[in-house]
């Protein structure tokens, strides 16, 4: 099968089991990550079917929603790509980074093994940044019942991967924990240019957010 009709295939089907999830890994999350991927990959002459179906498959059953279980995501991706007939090599690569990819709280950071790895885990960061990366924050708090912002919390960067799933913290919170921390882990010279520019955006936007909320703006 061409790559291109057997890609669009398998996104028709990511698209089926994801949408409507409203937590911040909808469909539309995997398909920003699937556009960039492909974007930097294509800069980096990475494999370009390995990014895309990757990217695609990263977090069809995030280890978040299945009790832990952190195997859950390549095993789901490769039922699906199995029943495509593609061979147990691409599977285990793309299981590879899917297990490789996620992020486990700051104390718990894994550099992927390929090249295709890192770019898929630099498309998965990019889109925690930047004005999306803010409306995922809120998105995923809201999802959550946790509050938008709680001066009286403080942030709490979590060492283990333990820590980083019980955590209750806030949205504004997660900035700290999270968001303001991806800009140094990106693996890629684009994806590295590329988030600076997210970054000073989210430092502008929460300035702006203290500002008016002491109502001095
Ligand atoms: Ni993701």
């Amino acid at each position: 099968m061409e790559n291109d009709t057997f890609i669009s295939k398998i996104a028709d089907e990511v698209r089926a089991k994801l949408e409507g999830e409203r937590s911040g890994h909808d469909w539309w999350h995997t398909y920003r990550v699937w556009k960039m991927a492909k974007r930097i990959g294509e800069k980096e002459h990475a494999d370009l079917a390995i990014v895309e179906l990757a990217a695609l498959l990263h977090d069809i059953a995030d280890w978040k929603f299945h009790d832990g279980d952190e195997a859950a995501g390549s095993r789901v991706a490769g039922e699906m790509l199995k029943a495509q007939g593609v061979s147990e090599d691409t599977i285990a690569r793309i299981g590879e980074i899917i297990q490789e990819v996620s992020f486990k709280g700051i104390g718990a950071v894994r550099v992927p093994s390929t090249l295709e790895g890192k770019v898929v885990q630099d498309a998965d960061r990019l889109d925690g940044i930047g004005a999306i990366g803010i409306a995922r924050n809120f998105a995923y708090a809201g999802c959550k019942n946790r509050a938008m912002h709680d001066p009286d919390i403080k942030p709490d960067l979590h060492q283990t991967k333990e820590a980083y799933v019980k955590n209750q913290s806030s949205a504004i919170n997660h900035f700290y924990e999270k968001s303001l921390l991806l800009k140094d882990l990106m693996n890629t010279e684009m994806a590295k240019e590329l988030a600076e520019g997210r970054h000073r955006f989210m430092e502008e936007y929460l300035d702006r957010f203290y500002e008016e909320w002491d109502g001095e703006m």
